[in-house]
């Protein structure tokens, strides 16, 4: 402090009318008029600005203030403000309907600076003692502060002195925006027939700050068939398709898609035995998000007439790829295939729609019943 006096005293003793800046980055401390207690000289002007470090406020109070009175203050004045707001002006020794005193009012800074002007006019009929204040740097609760705000934190926030951070609940992962809670779900893989896919925690809202991929991967030979479920709910804007979260199809080189809103988009036929889905999401809004069911249909076969004195299992109205039925015949009657009997015999519905082979035909079968009346007598 003594320092500080010693520079007030040599400044308004050797300049009086210029104004004076004192920079302040201490976490407390004391400022006073010039020449405190004494009475403060005339034309003279200080300022104080303090800075202090992020994640902190500055808190300012005064144990004294006496000033010449005017109206709104425009003779003498202590003014504190910050780069771009006025946060009070005080002057006098008591509270009036248009000059205000500090009393016991605490100006708080909205940010880590604050700058304080003292300001006299050229002429002091009276003696006034001028004002004795201290200001100290508060920490700022931000947790407490944003609770509200779009750029809060998206799952827990921690508040500690001089500034505060972000966590996520299980499972989730701090975005690199130190802010939002994404997960990971770029690696999902389909190969089943059928199957339900979903946004990440369907029904809640989805993850923000996330890129989920989807793939459902089929033999070549079925064809995929994609229904979406009527809860369909995926942040959109009135005007522009899709700008914050969506999801989009890849069938090899086409691409279905954005898809967002509230309306659920129609089946879709993809033609392809592999599909891709990417479902995108920003670092904002609460929506449920998405579930759809995939079915693989395969190509179909040809209708199938079962021999004469024979039978087809399974016997079904339509087959298609992967099918397989199987060929038997009657008692007494054999399958001949390529000249050669047999008991049954297979067929297989191909990826192209086609049967592997014909259908056999049933012979009546008398050569096996003697040899095999031989092969007896042999025996005994
Ligand atoms: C002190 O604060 C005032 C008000 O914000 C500003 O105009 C001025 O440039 C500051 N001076 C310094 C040296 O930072
Ligand atoms: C996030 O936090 C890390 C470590 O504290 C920091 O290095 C990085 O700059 C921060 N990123 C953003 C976007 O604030």
């Amino acid at each position: 402090m003594r320092w500080l006096l010693l520079y007030h005293a040599l400044c308004f003793s050797l300049s009086k009318a210029s104004a004076h800046i004192v920079e302040l980055n201490d976490m407390f401390g004391q400022i006073q008029s010039p020449g405190y207690p004494d009475s403060y000289p005339s034309d003279s002007e200080v300022t104080w600005n303090i800075t202090v470090p992020d994640g902190f406020r500055i808190k300012l109070y005064f144990m004294h203030f006496n000033l010449e009175s005017s109206y709104l203050c425009e003779y003498d004045y202590v003014k504190v403000e910050t780069e771009d707001q006025v946060l009070a002006t005080f002057c006098g020794r008591e509270t009036t309907d248009t000059e205000q005193t500090p009393g016991q009012e605490v100006v708080l800074s909205p940010g880590s600076f604050m700058s304080i002007t003292f300001r006299s006019d050229f002429s002091n009929e009276e003696r006034f003692t001028g004002f004795d204040a201290h200001y100290m740097a508060v920490d700022v609760d931000e947790c407490k502060e944003r609770e509200d705000e779009e750029l809060s934190c998206d799952h827990y926030c921690h508040n500690y002195i001089g500034g505060y951070y972000c966590s996520c609940r299980f499972g989730y992962i701090l975005h690199t925006d130190n802010r939002t809670c994404r997960v990971e779900c770029s690696d999902n893989l389909f190969t089943q027939r059928t199957g339900v896919i979903t946004s990440p925690d369907f029904p809640n809202p989805y993850p923000k700050s996330s890129e989920c991929l989807y793939t459902i991967e089929l033999e070549e030979g079925f064809m995929v068939n994609l229904q979406f479920e009527d809860i369909f709910d995926i942040e959109d804007h009135p005007e522009v398709p899709c700008p914050y979260d969506y999801i989009k199809i890849k069938v090899g080189p086409k691409v279905l898609g954005p898809f967002c809103g509230e309306k659920a988009p129609e089946p879709i036929n993809t033609q392809s035995h592999s599909v891709l889905i990417l479902f995108h999401s920003d670092n904002s809004g609460e929506n449920r998000g998405w579930r759809l069911s995939y079915r693989a249909a395969g190509n179909e076969c040809p209708e199938l007439q079962p021999p004469v004195h024979g039978k087809i299992e399974p016997s079904q109205a339509k087959y298609s790829f992967k099918d397989q039925v199987l060929i038997s015949c009657d008692t007494g009657y054999k399958v001949l295939k390529d000249n050669v009997e047999m008991d049954t015999f297979q067929i297989e519905c191909l990826k192209d729609g086609t049967w592997s082979n014909k259908i056999p035909t049933c012979k009546k079968h008398e050569i096996d019943l003697e040899s095999e009346l031989k092969s007896e007598q042999v025996t005994e």
